[in-house]
This record gives C-alpha cells, structure tokens and sequence, in this order.
C-alpha cells in the first residue's frame, strides 16, 4: 500500500518531458486519486437540461460513490448519496426518470427530492424522540452551475466553482453559451465499460493533435471532405492550445470564411454572434474542431460534420470519464446542440455524433482499442523502467505565445503535447500535495 507521505515526486519529469508508465495501471495510486483529488475539487455531475423540471433525476457517480441528482419541488438542485440511511441499500435503480419521492426497495425507508426521510414505514416502532430529520439521504455539500453544466463537490470547503473555473469560462462559454438559448443535451448520454486508465482518455481530449494522423487516418479518408487539406493543415498551423487555471486545457484549429461562422447552418449564424465577445466570435467563427478538458476528468470536442456543404454544421459532445479502478473506466458521452437548431439539424448532429463518437462509432472504437492496450504491457517492473513519453512538450513548455486574445497560457505548435504534460503536471503537484 502507498504510504500517503511517501508518495514520488518523480512521476513527472520536466527536464526530460517523460511521465511514469505506474501512474496509469497502479491500484494504489488510484486509491489515492479518489482522496486527494476526486475527493477535493468539483466534479462534473449533469447537464441542466437533462433535469428541467421538479421531480427530475438522472443517477451519476462523484468520486467512487453513486450519487442522485435531482431537480427538487423548489427548482433547486439535489445531489444525494444513493445510498439508503437504513442499511445501505441502492436506493434509486434506474439511470433517469421523474419521481416525487424516493422509496428505498428494501424496506421502505421513503426520502423527498431534498433527500429527507419521510417515513420509515415502522415509525411507531422506533425509540421515541427519534428525529426522523437526522436520517435522510447524505447530501453532497457544494453543488453550483456555469451556464447548464452542473458540477458538485465532496469537499465542503472547496473554493468557489467560479474560482475553479476561472479564466477556463472565456473557452466555455465558446463552447456551451454562444446563442441566447445555451446548449441543450439531445437525449441520453450512452455509457460504456473500457479497460483503460482515465487520465489516457483525459489527455487525449486535453489535447492529443498527433494521434488523429495514424489512429484516424480511416474515417478521414472516406468521410467527405468539408475543407481542403491544404487549408486544413494551415489551419492546424494558425491553432492554439491553450492551459488556463495551470490545469484546465484547450485546443483549437483556426482558420478564416469568407462567410462568419460558415460551418454552422445559416439559421444559427447571426444568433451565434449575439452573446460572445468579439475576441471569442473571431475563435468560433473559424472554428473548424476544438477539444478540451476541465480537470480533473470532464472533457468536450466539437467537430464539424464531414460534409461537402460548409453548413452541414458541428457535433458537439461532452464526455465523463468516470474512474472504475486503476485499469477500467466508464466512458460517459452527451451529444448536444444549442437550442434553437431546426429539428434536421439536431438529427444531423445527434446522428453524426453517434456514428464517430458513439460506443461503436469510428473515432470511439479507434482511441478505445489503443487505450486498452497500454495498461498489460505497461504493469510490469521491466516497463515500468521506461517511463511515457511527452517530450515534444519541452521545447514550449516555458515559452508561451502571446499573439492570442484569449486568456491562460497559449502555446504553438498545435501538434506538442504541452498542454497534455502541463494536466499531468497539476495532477502530479494534487497528488504530492504540492498544490
Ligand atoms: S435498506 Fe433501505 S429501507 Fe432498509
Ligand atoms: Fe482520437
């Protein structure tokens, strides 16, 4: 068992850009990840969409423990443990739905949407002067939002969400509040199982450029093409990534239109200049994909759909990956659009999201098959001398550029992987207690 104060300090390797392969397979490590980390910050947890009205509930998992989230009578938000005050029992059973109250199966323990204990079923049995108050369901003590994405925290001491977000909001806000009417999930989000470490997943979003040219090179090369390649990878060259808060991560490739916002339908287009500042128009409006991750294991891509019409439009997805063990996560995956797409549009994207980002979809079952082959070769002493390398991340690590209008810290080439190292580098200084 790793000693809580002995943990390595050496996992991370700035001068060499190398990362040890252990903190990607190790049950120990992980263990600790849920303390200092799953544990400490705000987690993701629903999107406001999903529970619009009261009685509303969708069923999550914040750290290791299954979790309720529930819109109440009042309009506020409820994130409850799922699990019964009696003797434990899963108390909810399903991923979604709409209840007035919640009756555990057991025995029938019955708690409101706020999580309080209306009744045991055997009141009159109990001790007098039992207050049935002291008994309802653990509530999760800090819940916030930011513009629909509803995030929750164990720690009742955390810093404001506002705070955790910080400057990272100027790149959500491009993403989730462009239009007057934000973003909306268009149904519900698929889940599966993968034999992967979450971080992989995490840094790949986070953003990992220079895979999309061997892993993807398939799906590129039979979908239609929207953009020239030419333009294409000029518009890699003119992309930035960029690390804000020292731990949440972007990426953009940019280019310019003759038309503003030229990818998205024309319904869109002049509701799409309407609520974002003109520094944050410029980016969107040549926006041809962007991807990110908010630590420690949100993250988000936004795509066009291949298309030889330029309108055709974007897939946009937000995806979890929940930690299951060192080894396995659950890949928890929304598509969403911004409200006030035409129902051919939403079918478009929702079908488009499905086909490349979907359990089975092509970009989904290219990134998971390679995923799942890092952690076996990578459990045993004799790799684990070996640490990953990240060391296109050294030349620029320290040498951001300062060309771009948005906030953090902003790096080019699009294709090193500083912004992959620099998420492994917050999580290292997390996990030492450095930070
Ligand atoms: S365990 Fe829930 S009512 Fe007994
Ligand atoms: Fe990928």
């Amino acid at each position: 068992m790793l000693d809580r104060n002995d943990v390595a300090a050496t996992w991370i390797d700035e001068s060499s850009g190398t990362v040890s392969r252990e903190i990607f397979v190790s049950e120990d490590i992980y263990r600790l990840e849920l303390e200092r980390i799953f544990s400490q910050v705000w987690l993701y947890v629903a999107h406001e969409t999903e529970i619009p009205n009261p009685g509303d509930f969708v069923t999550r998992t914040m750290s290791d423990a299954p979790v309720v989230v529930v819109r109440c009578d009042d309009g506020s938000v409820a994130v409850l443990l799922n699990s019964c005050r009696h003797r434990g029992v899963r108390v909810c059973r399903v991923d979604s739905g709409s209840a007035k109250n919640f009756v555990c199966p057991y025995h029938g323990w019955s708690y409101d949407q706020h999580g309080r204990l209306l009744t045991t079923g055997f009141d009159k049995l109990l001790p007098a002067g039992t207050d049935l108050s002291t008994l309802g369901l653990v509530r999760v003590p800090r819940i916030d939002s930011y513009k629909g994405l509803i995030f929750a925290s164990w720690n009742p001491n955390v810093a404001s969400l506002a705070d955790y977000l910080g400057d990272f909001r100027w790149y959500l806000d491009i993403f989730f509040a462009r239009t007057p009417g934000g973003m909306e999930v268009v149904a519900p989000p698929q889940r599966s199982r993968v034999k992967a470490n979450w971080k992989t997943a995490a840094v790949n979003f986070g953003a990992d450029n220079q895979h999309i040219f061997t892993t993807h090179v398939g799906p590129f090369a039979v979908q239609p093409v929207t953009i020239p390649w030419p333009q294409r990878r000029q518009a890699m060259e003119d992309g930035v990534q960029v690390v804000a808060e020292g731990r949440h991560c972007v990426t953009f490739t940019l280019t310019k239109f003759d038309v503003p916002f030229a990818l998205y339908p024309p319904e869109l287009r002049t509701l799409l200049a309407t609520r974002l500042n003109p520094d944050q128009q410029a980016v969107l409006s040549g926006l041809i994909s962007g991807a990110g991750t908010l630590f420690p294991n949100l993250s988000f891509i936004e795509r066009m759909i291949p298309s030889t019409e330029p309108g055709a439009g974007k897939t946009v997805l937000l995806r979890l990956w929940q930690p299951i063990s060192a080894g396995e996560m659950e890949i928890v995956s929304w598509c969403l659009v911004d409200r006030e797409s035409s129902p051919t549009y939403r079918e478009r994207s929702l079908s488009d999201g499905l086909r490349n980002f979907g359990v089975a979809g092509l970009f989904e079952q290219e990134d998971v098959e390679l995923w799942a082959s890092i952690g076996h070769p990578s459990a045993n002493p004799f790799a684990q001398a070996h640490p990953f390398n990240f060391r296109t991340a050294v030349p620029v690590l320290h040498s951001p550029v300062t060309d771009f209008a948005g906030p953090g810290d902003a790096y080019r080439p699009l294709l090193s992987e500083v912004t992959q190292f620099r998420f492994l580098q917050y999580w290292n200084r997390m996990m030492t207690g450095a930070k």
